[in-house]
């Protein structure tokens, strides 16, 4: 049996559900907020009041990892964790959701990769949160959540609004320098990579600085250069992810990296192609690796 863990009963689930069916998979969906785990000679899980000796499951595909407080966060990771422990294959694996989720550790990991990504500046003090905005003197600068999605909470620091939203922050300040795309527009590209090649990619124009999907942006297919694809393959090796959603922007230096995720959706993306499922491609690469695991 393959469990999906997710948090919506919604679309992304049904394709997921829809695509294993159509791969005769048994697939059953769990919520990791509301599951359990036991260590003891029969390692099981407890999840929609069923406990389940690890020995059933043949592989978990992570489609949503809920917000919480540290040691929530932590123990559905460390649930993860427990899984693969077991060999059963966890996709996206769980290191990688753990780099991607903390933004963070993204910046630093394309940055020390050498993939260009915006110069950004990260404090928990405020005497440094002040030498940082003093240094953007003029400049626009972004302030992001660092465990924020969907465009969440991300704000423009600028003499209209000069401090960041402390009380959401949690006191880290993640601050980013703002990136104008050469003709003034509200656009960004998102590429799907999958077992390191780009399978789909989109245009998203918003109609305010902040792209994403979830925010209205409008969706329009795109064919990405060949420079674009490696930008978004190198990002998710560097991350090590099994598929990834890799969000690419222009800004008068040329082509940069602001995320690479690991729990991407995927409805905008499957809106701009008919010809294309990319549930099933996703399933299919996910049974895949399911395999070779076991094999192993
Ligand atoms: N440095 C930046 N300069 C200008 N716009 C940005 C910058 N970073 C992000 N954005 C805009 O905000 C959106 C969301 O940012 P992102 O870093 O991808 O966070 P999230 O996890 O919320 O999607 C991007 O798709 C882009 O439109
Ligand atoms: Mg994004």
């Amino acid at each position: 049996m393959y469990l999906i863990f997710t948090e919506d009963d919604g679309w992304h689930t049904n394709q997921l559900l829809e695509a294993f069916k159509n791969n005769n998979k048994d697939a059953e969906t769990a919520k990791i907020n509301k599951s359990s785990i036991i260590i003891d000679s029969e390692p099981r899980i407890i999840f929609e009041g069923k406990e389940v000796s690890l020995k059933e499951i043949d592989g978990a595909f992570v489609r949503g990892i809920p917000g919480g407080t540290l040691e929530e966060v932590c123990f559905h990771l460390d649930i993860l964790h427990f899984l693969e422990l077991h060999n059963i294959t966890v996709y996206n694996n769980t290191v990688c959701i753990e780099k991607s989720v903390d933004k963070v550790r993204t910046s630093c990991i394309l940055n020390a990769n050498k993939i260009p990504t915006p110069n950004t500046y990260i404090t928990s003090n405020i005497k440094d949160l002040k030498k940082f905005r003093n240094n953007f003197s003029g400049e626009l600068c972004v302030c992001k959540p660092i465990f924020g999605s969907q465009g969440k909470g991300l704000e423009i620091l600028d003499d209209d609004n000069v401090h960041p939203d402390y009380e959401n922050l949690n006191n880290v300040y993640y601050l980013q320098e703002y990136l104008k795309h050469p003709d003034g527009k509200f656009a960004d590209w998102r590429l799907f990579v999958i077992n390191d090649k780009v399978v789909a990619s989109m245009t998203r124009e918003g109609s305010s600085w902040i792209n994403n999907v979830a925010n209205g942006a409008l969706c329009k297919f795109f064919e990405p250069t060949d420079e674009m694809i490696k930008l978004a393959v190198d990002s998710s090796l560097a991350l090590g992810m099994n598929y990834s959603g890799v969000d690419i922007m222009l800004s008068e230096n040329g082509y940069t990296v602001t995320e690479v995720n690991s729990i991407p959706a995927w409805k905008g993306l499957q809106s701009v192609y008919e010809d294309k499922n990319v549930a099933e491609i996703i399933i299919k690469d996910f049974l895949r690796v399911c395999e070779e695991n076991r094999i192993c």
